[in-house]
């Protein structure tokens, strides 16, 4: 594979950005090799500046839920920008995706739109303090909530992908008030309730974590989450950047929660609901939202926050988000994954298949997964020979063992073919480096 141009360019982008990328994990120091500087993307496809296809499974991370250029969110952001591209003012697109939004998720009455996740975690923090009165933040080890300073401890996605426990320039003062405890450890939750109860303005989880790779919640663990914080007047906030309005047309919460009897107080969304474009939300009961400037007294505020371009391309993707979609991102994700499994079984190559809802990741150990101790005992250079040969077949996967997988709308099914033909390949290849 000839990749003369993006190797010239990384070298180039290195002398002005910091590692010559603008978020870690996409640096490939996980991975080893030249990232690749794509241009351009059609469906499922996309291709690089040295003019070689691949076959999209990071999916920008989650929002490209579509495909690449979908024609219905392409022709919502060039009719947009023709009417200019920001006011920094109220604007009709951003009413319709808080709308579209709430329809979706029916126990919460209002959505405030920010720019990035980060942002909408943060925000969702501060609220939670307000509205308790209280200062304590309990998270799980390995999730991933942004990189807002109280909240960079222990954590998922790059952090865990560079080995970082935690981040110099985040102060104790910064962190005293989070607590971190092992995912799916129930008694854990409980003896922290029963010594701090009181203390605790809320959990914070992401709706399943899909950040130190895929670890489902244990059968009712959400459930006892939301069952915990609210007996000691705390509140729970979903983060469902990640999984909201890819696991089902109502998120993570909308497909197991609704069933399961529970709600969160808060919930975060991002990814998705922009379509590609730079926005992020975070959504809730109005007694809770209301608390929010210029209505109460907890401030936030952006210039582009809103911005009718990224609401436009959000409302777009969301409109066609249709049930035939979720199915069928459902069996996209079923089928890949399985043969995947299969792949690597056959050429014995020890490892864990986890799913949640249609995320699914690798972990190359054997036995379940479920917390970060265990998702570190993965052997990450068998992940590495794994990613680097489905690479040079041309399937892009995410460059970290602790990343989850994502599908579009746009696989076909020859393109599921070529992904477990290269999977064959890639199992063989790792089997070997063993
Ligand atoms: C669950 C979760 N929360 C928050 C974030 C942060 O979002 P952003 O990268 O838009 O700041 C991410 C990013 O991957 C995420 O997966």
């Amino acid at each position: 594979m000839n990749i003369t141009e993006s190797k010239s360019w990384h070298s180039r982008a290195k002398l002005s950005i910091p590692g010559g990328v603008s978020s870690p994990v996409r640096a490939f120091h996980a991975v080893g090799g030249t990232p690749r500087y794509f241009v351009s993307g059609v469906g499922s496809r996309i291709r690089d500046i040295d003019g070689n296809e691949y076959i999209d499974l990071v999916n920008s991370w989650g929002p490209m839920i579509l495909g690449h250029a979908h024609p219905a969110v392409l022709e919502a952001v060039q009719s947009t920008t023709k009417n200019s591209f920001s006011f920094g003012a109220p604007n009709k697109n951003e009413v319709l995706l808080a709308e579209e939004i709430l329809r979706r998720v029916p126990s919460c009455d209002r959505a405030r739109f920010v720019s990035s996740g980060t942002e909408a975690v943060m925000t969702a923090v501060r609220l939670a303090r307000a509205a308790t009165n209280r200062n304590l933040i309990v998270k799980f080890a390995g999730c991933y909530h942004g990189h807002s300073d109280a909240l960079l401890v222990q954590a998922g996605s790059g952090v865990a992908t560079l080995g970082l426990p935690n981040s110099p320039g985040v102060t104790p003062g910064q962190t005293q008030d989070t607590i971190v405890l092992d995912y799916n450890d129930f008694q854990a939750v409980e003896d922290i309730f029963q010594l701090r109860g009181s203390e605790i303005a809320a959990i914070i989880t992401e709706a399943t974590p899909a950040n130190m790779g895929l670890v489902p919640p244990a059968e009712g663990f959400n459930k006892f989450l939301a069952d915990t914080v609210h007996k000691h007047g705390a509140l729970l906030i979903l983060d469902e950047v990640m999984t909201g309005f890819r696991i089902s047309p109502g998120g993570w919460w909308g497909k197991y929660g609704h069933q399961e009897g529970w709600e969160a107080d808060i919930y975060t969304f991002g990814k998705v609901i922009g379509g590609g474009f730079p926005i992020a939300a975070l959504a809730g009961k109005a007694e809770i939202m209301d608390l929010l400037a210029p209505m109460g007294p907890v401030y936030q505020a952006g210039t582009l926050s809103g911005n009718p371009i990224a609401t436009a391309a959000g409302l777009a993707t969301l409109e066609n988000c249709t049930s035939e979609v979720y199915d069928q991102l459902d069996n996209s994700a079923r089928v890949i994954g399985a043969g995947i499994s299969a792949a690597l079984s056959a050429a014995n190559v020890n490892h864990s298949y986890q799913t949640g809802g249609n995320l699914f990741s690798f972990f190359f150990k054997q036995g379940l997964v479920s917390n970060f101790d265990d998702a570190k005992k993965q052997n990450t250079d068998a992940f590495s020979v794994f990613f680097n040969s489905m690479l040079q077949q041309g399937i892009y996967l995410p460059p970290s063992a602790f990343e989850a997988w994502f599908v579009s709308n746009a696989i076909t099914a020859q393109d599921v073919a070529s992904i477990l033909a290269a999977a064959k390949v890639a199992a063989e290849a790792t089997a070997a480096s063993l």
